[in-house]
């Protein structure tokens, strides 16, 4: 069902009566209240007053182009492709790697199928937070591409640094953690000739303004303790924040196949949750423990065991803290 035109409406946080949304939107009022109720099946909460109309208390803050291009900056924008701000799609990632060009970048307010790492579902409820994929396209191969999920985890933590929410960790491979929970993730993807003229795709998932109560079908799809930037103190446009994080990725997207992770490595390490503490390596044969001793220079994860130092790296892997 459609009900863009109805949100761009209601996002002022004003009532505005059914009569009104009608003729605004060129419907009946039967098929007003139809889309209405369906913002409920969105969890989009819309106070009803006989007098008054319909409102969205506290408005709501939906993707907007232009404002998003209008932060983002100079240098980023000559990087910039199409920048789509979806209504509802599968997958950020998906739809970009299906389809575009370099430097095109993808947004939605929901996504119906949402995917995180290691085959998991990412939670996408409307509006509340940030999925973000950019399409880039690099022609020296994936090797050339080593710790590049590394490196965007460090740069969004420096932006969200630079926009107040400081203490950000980052838990390898590129899990945001803040207070040990988790913030958001990346996961990167490629398609094309893995050993030349490749597409890659990099997914950014952000919580912002999550809901105080999941339902137990929506805390099903989290698999773990989590927290969002509104928790964080974050009050701030998703817009802007789009456009800060569009400014730094571009550009080292950009850049990444001349700099390569070393540029990133210090600043990935001076985050790196668990760092000289002991953790459990969870592989699909099986685990392994030791202390965390860091990440080498292709972004691999260094673990002392008892034995030896051994080196982690690949989609499958997961740790945790053994403390
Ligand atoms: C993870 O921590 O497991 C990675 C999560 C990545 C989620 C983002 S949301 C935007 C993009 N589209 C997807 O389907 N996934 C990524």
């Amino acid at each position: 069902m459609d009900v863009k035109q109805l949100l761009d409406i209601l996002s002022d946080g004003e009532f505005h009566s059914g009569e009104d949304l009608g003729v605004q939107l060129g419907i009946t009022r039967a098929a007003v209240w139809k889309r209405l109720q369906y913002l409920a099946v969105l969890d989009i909460p819309v106070e009803a007053s006989r007098a008054r109309g319909y409102r969205i208390l506290g408005g709501m803050n939906l993707l907007n182009r232009d404002q998003i291009i209008s932060t983002t900056s100079p240098d980023a924008r000559a990087l910039l492709g199409n920048l789509m701000c979806l209504h509802e799609v599968e997958s950020t990632n998906t739809f970009l790697l299906n389809s575009g060009s370099c430097g095109d970048v993808c947004l939605a307010e929901r996504q119906t199928a949402g995917r995180g790492r290691r085959g998991r579902q990412w939670f996408s409820p409307y509006g509340r937070n940030l999925y973000l994929s950019v399409r880039w396209h690099f022609d020296q191969g994936v090797t050339a591409l080593e710790g590049l999920s590394l490196a965007v985890g460090a740069l969004l933590a420096e932006v969200l640094d630079q926009i107040g929410v400081a203490n950000i960790q980052l838990k390898w491979p590129n899990d945001l953690l803040c207070g040990g929970n988790k913030l958001g993730g990346i996961l990167i993807e490629v398609g094309g000739d893995l050993t030349g003229e490749c597409v890659v795709v990099v997914g950014v998932g952000l919580n912002i303004f999550m809901s105080d109560v999941l339902r137990d079908d929506e805390s099903a799809k989290i698999n773990q303790p989590w927290t969002d930037l509104k928790r964080q103190g974050f009050s701030a446009s998703r817009n802007d924040l789009c456009g800060a994080i569009l400014s730094s990725l571009l550009p080292a997207l950009s850049n990444y196949p001349a700099e390569g992770f070393a540029r990133y490595r210090d600043r990935w390490e001076s985050r790196c949750a668990y760092l000289n503490q002991p953790i459990k390596v969870i592989l699909p044969t099986g685990s392994c423990e030791g202390v965390l001793l860091g990440v080498d220079g292709q972004g691999a994860l260094r673990v002392a065991t008892k034995e030896n130092e051994l080196l982690f790296s690949g989609g499958e892997i997961s740790l945790r803290s053994a403390l």
